[in-house]
């Protein structure tokens, strides 16, 4: 690598794998995104360093322990070296992989929390909560079902009914149940504490938009801000995996706060190895840069309590977070039950890793969107793209100089202006890996592959070598070849990274680095052509879903909770799952009047209106008062008279300015482009809109 004056010092996560299951495709995603633009940062000769963690902790890991008859020790190692292998075949790089339970990692948060209490921005206070008798712990709501108190639908878990979906408490749940034990919970109290976060919501409005965040993410924390922030709980009781609170015998610090923590261990650990210095990456002050790459899933750790905690303990804040999507596999959310849940180990029994680092670049954007792995789509992409266009230009030279030129090039560039536009790409390309428009610059470069593709066809070597296999012609022709297609795999290398390693063996050059496209291979000697990379056989691919759909034939109808699930609504926005039709007809659609629209105190997104649904069956006037996030694109005055549509039998939520008592429909991305929707004159209050 290269060395070079005023460089940047990075340092970059990926979220923590949870120790309770292993790397699938999900995980891949995240860690390719992460991994190119390390790669990329790197190659351009920055100081980047990239650490990551197996989340070790929770009741999860607990009880998969107990089960297997193992210790929680036992089985995070072995889950930890299965998932460095996986990582490893993917050729994640990373500068070091550690645990959350680690000496580091308890130092750690010990010293975070002493700190937080010490600030005062922790308390106390006695919480009830379902208790199993049998297994003598406290059960989250994961792990408690029942029948749904509004529908009586069976077997529903403990915060939400999938028929219904009516959300309520698990104490609401007729004939609870312990998912663990079977037995019926009873209520126990205890003492929990938790971080006063709403203190916080000042410092998070302005962090929130500083440039740290996508526009959406920012959007949707916005939401979150306005309607309240709540404090977090950040106790469990024992038994739990985990560390200890100090000064609180038999609490534990709940999974989701030494989580993060992790990073910093993971980092620490690397110092006690190198030169870096932790302070300079995790004190303010200093010119150094921190970035998380996470899924959607997941943004109100990074985003609310993990800044909050950061700024009350002296730490600095992160640069950036940087919010990826989900996988769906042939535009199907990943699932046992739908024997579509592929991981990494399945897959790569199959298939070359590169293949699915490149199709997941050509398809990555700087958008929180999901990325669909359509299979069909894969193998065109991939065959076309890297066989088709990139390999064939090499394929195509390096015979006629091997054989005609005993493998040495052409003293001087006899094509000055087409290498020239290659290198020219080079600032175009580098800005888009840098804004994680992986998809943007995987394009520029296919349509630089297309041209140095046509160059070779119009000069059509093989017809000069039909009279001449010696001709000066060729040795120039394929020179320029392989000098774009030497470009090309710099540009690349950040994506194929172990075919980029074939190609400076094939060329007998040292690796290759952001800067090598400045200059050109003359007079020097390859060696010989060797394979790079093979097309993707469909049957391979078949072969992989068929061991998946094998392996999840008797998975259950229901995919089991996440560890630690999250309520995320920006996860729950983008993955609209196909819907029958009954369950559309439960939305109560109607046209509604506004007969009052005002500035709510204190909320900077939010308007109270008051709507007139029409007459109800005893034909009295049904009024609703609803709060709208839409202040930022309408003036309260101008909507009082316009008719809008409102889902009207949408369970009313308490909101931190009252109750809202239905939903008023609006489209837009958000600030001023919201549109409320208006049906046409003609329409009546209480009409349903089919
Ligand atoms: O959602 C998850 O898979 C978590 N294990 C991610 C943790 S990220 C960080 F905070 F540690
Ligand atoms: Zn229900």
């Amino acid at each position: 690598m290269q060395d070079k004056a005023n460089k940047r010092h990075i340092l970059v996560t990926m979220a923590l794998p949870y120790a309770n299951g292993p790397i699938h495709l999900g995980h891949i995603l995240e860690a390719t995104q992460t991994d190119i633009w390390v790669r990329f940062q790197r190659l351009k000769g920055e100081d980047c360093v990239y650490v990551c963690a197996d989340d070790t902790h929770g009741t999860a890991i607990m009880l998969r322990a107990e089960n297997e008859g193992i210790s929680p020790e036992t089985l995070i190692a072995r889950v930890q070296e299965e998932h460095e292998r996986d990582y490893e075949k993917f050729n994640i790089d990373f500068s070091y992989f550690h645990s959350t339970n680690s000496p580091e990692n308890k130092r750690l948060v010990q010293a975070i929390y002493l700190k937080l209490k010490e600030n005062g921005h922790i308390s106390r206070r006695t919480i009830s909560q379902l208790f199993d008798p049998e297994k003598n712990l406290f059960l989250a709501d994961r792990f408690i079902k029942g029948t749904c108190p509004k529908c009586k639908t069976p077997d529903q878990y403990g915060d939400n009914c999938e028929n219904c979906n009516a959300t309520y408490s698990p104490a609401d749940l007729i004939d609870p149940r312990s998912t663990l034990s079977g037995a019926t919970p009873v209520e126990r109290e205890s003492e929990h504490h938790f971080f006063k976060l709403p203190e916080f919501t000042q410092m998070l409005k302005k962090w929130t938009r500083s440039g740290t965040l996508q526009d959406q993410v920012a959007n949707k924390l916005n939401e979150w801000l306005e309607g309240g922030l709540q404090e977090w709980d950040i106790s469990r009781d024992a038994p739990y995996f985990g560390f200890e609170i100090p000064e609180a015998p038999g609490k534990y610090f709940y999974v989701w706060l030494d989580a993060p923590v992790g990073y910093m261990a993971s980092f620490e650990a690397l110092c006690a190895n190198t030169d870096y210095q932790f302070d300079d990456y995790w004190r303010p002050g200093n010119n150094t840069e921190l970035y998380h790459f996470i899924g959607k899933d997941i943004v109100n750790f990074h985003t609310l309590f993990w800044p909050a905690v950061l700024e009350s303990t002296g730490y600095r804040t992160p640069t950036g977070v940087f919010v990826h999507g989900f996988v769906t596999i042939n535009g199907q959310k990943m699932s046992k039950s739908r024997g579509t849940f592929i991981n990494a180990e399945d897959y790569l029994a199959h298939l070359d890793p590169e293949y699915l680092r490149y199709y997941f670049a050509a398809k990555l954007s700087s958008a929180v969107d999901d990325l669909d792995l359509n299979l069909d789509d894969f193998v065109a992409r991939v065959n076309s793209d890297l066989v088709g266009k990139v390999v064939n230009i090499a394929s195509r030279c390096a015979g006629f100089i091997n054989k005609g030129f005993a493998g040495q090039l052409a003293q001087n560039n006899s094509e000055p202006a087409l290498i020239a536009e290659f290198q020219a790409a080079k600032d175009e390309i580098a800005a888009l890996y840098e804004a994680r428009e992986y998809s943007k610059a995987l394009r520029l470069i296919m349509s630089l592959a297309d041209k140095a593709n046509q160059y070779i066809a119009d000069k059509a070597p093989w017809v000069i070598a039909k009279t001449d296999k010696q001709s000066p012609e060729i040795q120039e022709i394929c020179s320029t070849g392989l000098n774009l297609f030497r470009m090309l795999i710099v540009y690349l290398k950040p994506v194929i990274p172990t075919m980029a390693q074939r190609v400076e063996t094939f060329l007998s050059v040292p690796p290759l680095v952001w800067d090598s496209v400045d200059t050109t291979l003359n007079g020097h000697t390859i060696g010989d052509f060797v394979p790079l990379i093979t097309r993707i056989d469909p049957a391979d691919v078949a072969a992989m879903m068929e061991t998946v759909t094998a392996s999840q034939a008797n998975a259950k109808t229901q995919e089991e909770p996440k560890a630690e699930p999250v309520d995320s609504p920006l996860a729950k926005e983008a993955i609209c799952e196909e819907i029958q039709f009954p369950d559309f007809a439960k939305v109560d659609m109607r046209i509604a009047k506004i007969i009052n629209a005002e500035h709510v105190e204190g909320a900077d997104k939010l308007l109270r209106i008051t709507l007139d649904l029409g007459l109800d069956a005893q034909g009295n006037p049904t009024i609703r008062n609803v709060f709208s996030g839409i202040k930022s694109a309408y003036d309260p005055a101008t909507l009082v008279n316009r008719l809008t549509v409102v889902v009207a039998n949408l369970a009313p939520r308490k909101m931190k300015f009252g109750m809202s008592e239905g939903m008023v429909l609006a489209a837009g991305p958000g600030g001023s482009d919201i549109f409320l929707l208006e049906p046409d004159n003609g329409a009546q209050p209480g009409m349903r809109v089919m």
